[in-house]
């Protein structure tokens, strides 16, 4: 089976601040989440580096491709970047195994190049938050290297052995492995090592304080650099315990409630915080939020001195090949709005690097209903509270791979698995169909520039294959369209900058038990918004007791807006109600 990693009240009168920064005295909603802050009101854009633009005709995405392509990520009216992990890195799983944290990955520039692109984003007014990836670090990285070596060498205690002469140790699962066995025997010193991803992914001893001031020092180094911020990579798992009890029979089924949140991780956090986070003006985000509302709150509240935010899995899982039910994703979205109402701030987002395409799991990605339907995703994303989190090229509206051989992938997380369902003599053909659907290499093939040979993403053979729909689905064709994806991602962009409201309002789910649309309201500083998206292929009528009579419609993905209540076919729209 592929695991999606899947792998996160007060109500008196608050004091608020105005659009314009000010306090003003009121009850709509409480000071906690109104507190404004340049991390809630902003729109990260994640851009998946390998992929994006190659400058250099490796066929390997690269910086000074991106450098190239900065002006178009500022024309999107977004002001932060998330980069995935550009440091050197053997790319066992494409970056996220780090061999020096300290240095740029080969195939993607020098740290020149790093430095030249970090001045032009900000010469554009644009932040980066760069991946942080400290729950593991590469077998390549000498601190492992060293680690392996001897039982008693220094750096022995940075990574969790356990000696055979102890027995085989308890068994923990592992995302990646061939066998989803966590424990790695390294004969070299008799001992076994603990790897969560995959095996050249071993996982770091957060126990260890020489480990953790290492990681602040390599903290300090990028944020000495300017950068503005750390997406914390599957931190939630950074904290074992360490005596490694025997877990219940299946608990990898549910392997976040006994790998999330464990032992002194808030500690770390808030020592992290106090050594480095409160020392820079920079952002920081938990992949990952714990199993309970109140591991999330206590990530993020901003009297706990962790982090700015995180991001919690439930909604991003909900999507499945055979279909997803709009009332469970409303559910699971209403529910954590209202947990994080009055404390705390979460991030919103439906795709990243490590899921399948947004329009090809949550909308649809047919001709006839692709552009239509991707925009009416966006404007979810957009007018949601929280801090939106965009995946590169969903604002074109790209699709699912289209990949029919095993040859096409190049996931570790996919070929492991693959080699695993054939030992486990599996219908090789269906898992083919499956991950058609969901593998993680569906989200990261060439960013689609124009319709030249490969979309213009390299000159040279692309490190995956490009999607051969690039000649109908590109930048450059849609810039040139009024109407595309991408301008209308613009444009949906530019209200949220524009309406406050949409940061900070109030969330009200309308016509909860509709199946087939989705509406709210958002309400802040005497500003009322209504949102209906139609989530069908047919028209759908959605009632929500508000006459429009008199609204003002703000965006649409329709030319003439519905205005009774009846949408077309993933249709959109928000209005400003009077
Ligand atoms: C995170 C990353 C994913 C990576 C894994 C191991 O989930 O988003 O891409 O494979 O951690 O680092």
């Amino acid at each position: 089976m592929m695991k999606t990693f899947s792998l996160l009240f007060i109500s008196v009168a608050f004091l608020l601040l105005n659009s314009n920064g000010s306090c003003a005295q009121t009850n709509a909603s409480p000071k906690d989440t109104t507190d404004r802050k340049w991390w809630k009101e902003a729109i990260v854009y994640q851009l998946y580096p390998r992929s994006f633009k190659d400058n250099d005709g490796d066929g390997i995405g690269d910086l000074k491709g991106i450098i190239a392509k900065l002006d178009y990520i500022k024309s999107l009216g977004v002001d932060v970047v998330w980069l995935n992990p550009i440091y050197s890195s053997p790319n066992d799983d494409n970056g996220y195994d780090v061999s020096d944290y300290r240095n740029i990955m080969k195939d993607f520039g020098t740290m020149a190049d790093f430095d030249a692109m970090l001045k032009g984003m900000h010469a554009r007014g644009l932040k980066l938050v760069m991946d942080l990836v400290v729950n593991h670090s590469s077998d390549e990285h000498e601190w492992f290297k060293q680690s392996r070596s001897s039982r008693t060498n220094p750096y022995r205690e940075y990574y969790h052995w356990w000696n055979a002469e102890k027995g085989k140790p308890p068994y923990r699962y592992s995302l990646f492995d061939v066998h989803h066995d966590a424990w790695r025997y390294d004969s070299l010193t008799n001992a076994y090592y603990l790897h969560y991803f995959s095996r050249k992914q071993p996982d770091l001893n957060w126990e260890n304080p020489k480990l953790r001031h290492e990681v602040y020092d390599i903290m300090k180094f990028w944020a000495d650099k300017g950068i503005d911020g750390f997406r914390l990579d599957a931190f939630q798992f950074a904290a074992k315990d360490t005596t490694f009890p025997a877990f219940p029979n299946g608990f990898e089924k549910d392997f976040t409630r006994f790998y999330g949140m464990q032992g002194n991780l808030h500690g770390y956090l808030q020592e992290m915080n106090q050594q480095v986070l409160s020392k820079y003006n920079v952002m920081s985000v938990a992949e990952g939020a714990g199993n309970t509302f109140e591991d999330a709150h206590n990530l993020v509240d901003a009297d706990r001195n962790e982090l700015n935010m995180a991001y919690a899995f439930d909604g991003v899982g909900i999507a499945k090949r055979e279909g997803y039910s709009l009332l469970h994703l409303k559910q699971v979205f209403t529910k954590w709005d209202s947990a994080f109402a009055a404390k705390g701030w979460l991030s919103i987002f439906l795709a990243n690097h490590d899921q399948a395409r947004l329009v090809s799991r949550f909308g649809n990605d047919s001709p006839e209903f692709r552009a239509v339907s991707s925009k009416m995703l966006t404007t979810f994303l957009m007018t949601m509270r929280g801090t939106p989190y965009y995946y590169n090229g969903d604002e074109l509206g790209m699709t699912n791979a289209g990949f029919t051989k095993i040859e096409d992938y190049r996931d570790v997380q996919t070929l492991n698995e693959y080699q695993r369902q054939k030992e486990l003599g599996a219908d090789m053909q269906k898992y083919l169909q499956q991950i058609a659907f969901e593998s993680r290499d569906n989200g990261r093939t060439p960013f689609q520039w124009n319709n030249t040979a490969n979309g213009g993403f390299t000159t040279g053979k692309p490190w995956i294959g490009v999607n051969t729909n690039y000649k109908t689905i590109n930048a450059a064709s849609q810039e040139k369209d009024p109407n595309s994806t991408l301008n209308y991602f613009r444009k949906v962009v530019k209200l949220r900058k524009d309406n406050l409201v949409l940061v900070y309002g109030k969330y009200t789910l309308l016509d909860a038990s509709n199946p087939d649309t989705y509406a709210y309201t958002r309400e802040w500083n005497g500003k009322k918004l209504l949102i209906l998206l139609n989530f069908r292929d047919k028209k759908a009528t959605t009632q929500t007791g508000i006459d429009v009579g008199k609204a003002t419609v703000l965006i649409g993905n329709y030319n003439n807006p519905s205005k009774n209540g009846t949408l077309m076919p993933y249709e959109a729209i928000v209005y400003e109600l009077k």
